[in-house]
């Protein structure tokens, strides 16, 4: 049997979680956050101080770790560490481990077997190219670097963190480069997905548009 498979890709702040997440509470499906998975391995990293850029370290700090999620939490050997991935040394440091070739093996190995038995719905940078090629829809979210800072400003806000437009910005646009140009499996959109530009639409909008395509009422 053929379980229901929704991709959604896209850029950093393009809106790809929170829409993700709705959908999958609509359907009643599994979300996955699969960009948690490699921010999982940096924090483990940078908590063993190991060069990020070796790859006999990162081989070695994935081979060691076990990690569980559910649809709202990640842990990394049972500690609940959905909190500490999401702090800025994280998100500056994790498109260096999101290029290494055993890292992104590992979490897509992972992925693909999470979708063997169930329907779901996952967001990422290569859901729609590599994790799920076959998936029943793909969609590539995108949106203007200036609205998606002020989007991760927010969030940032929400959870304490400060943090200057500019400079949010600038961290944005070097992450799209580092993500687009890496050699395995870049952010790209499949050639079968459906762009959606979020720039001036809410989540809620977004959530119903992807909705529409899987209940057949936009083609
Ligand atoms: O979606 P996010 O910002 O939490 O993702 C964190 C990083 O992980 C992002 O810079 C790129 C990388 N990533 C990836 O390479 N492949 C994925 N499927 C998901 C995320």
């Amino acid at each position: 049997m053929a379980y229901l498979q929704i991709a959604i890709d896209g850029p950093a702040g393009s809106g790809k979680s929170t829409v993700a997440k709705e959908i999958s509470k609509q359907l009643g499906i599994t979300y996955l956050d699969t960009g948690a998975m490699y921010r999982a391995v940096t924090l483990e990293a940078l908590n063993h101080s190991v060069d990020l850029q070796n790859p006999d370290a990162l081989k070695k700090i994935v081979d060691q770790m076990t990690l569980n999620m559910t649809i709202t939490k990640i842990f990394v050997n049972n500690v609940d560490v959905s909190e500490a991935i999401r702090t800025p040394e994280v998100s500056r440091n994790v498109s260096v481990v999101a290029m290494d070739a055993y890292v992104r093996a590992e979490m897509v190995k992972i992925q693909q077997k999470i979708a063997l038995g169930q329907a779901v719905i996952m967001d990422g940078r290569d859901i729609g190219t590599t994790v799920l090629p076959n998936a029943t829809y793909k969609f590539f979210l995108i949106a203007d670097p200036i609205e998606r800072a002020k989007r991760r400003r927010l969030e940032l806000q929400a959870k304490g963190f400060e943090a200057s437009l500019d400079d949010l910005v600038k961290e944005i646009i070097k992450r799209d480069e580092l993500d687009s140009n890496r050699e395995i499996s870049p952010l790209k959109k499949a050639d079968d997905a459906i762009e959606i530009d979020t720039t001036s639409h809410t989540i809620d909008e977004v959530a119903t548009m992807i909705l529409d395509y899987v209940k057949g009422l936009r083609k």
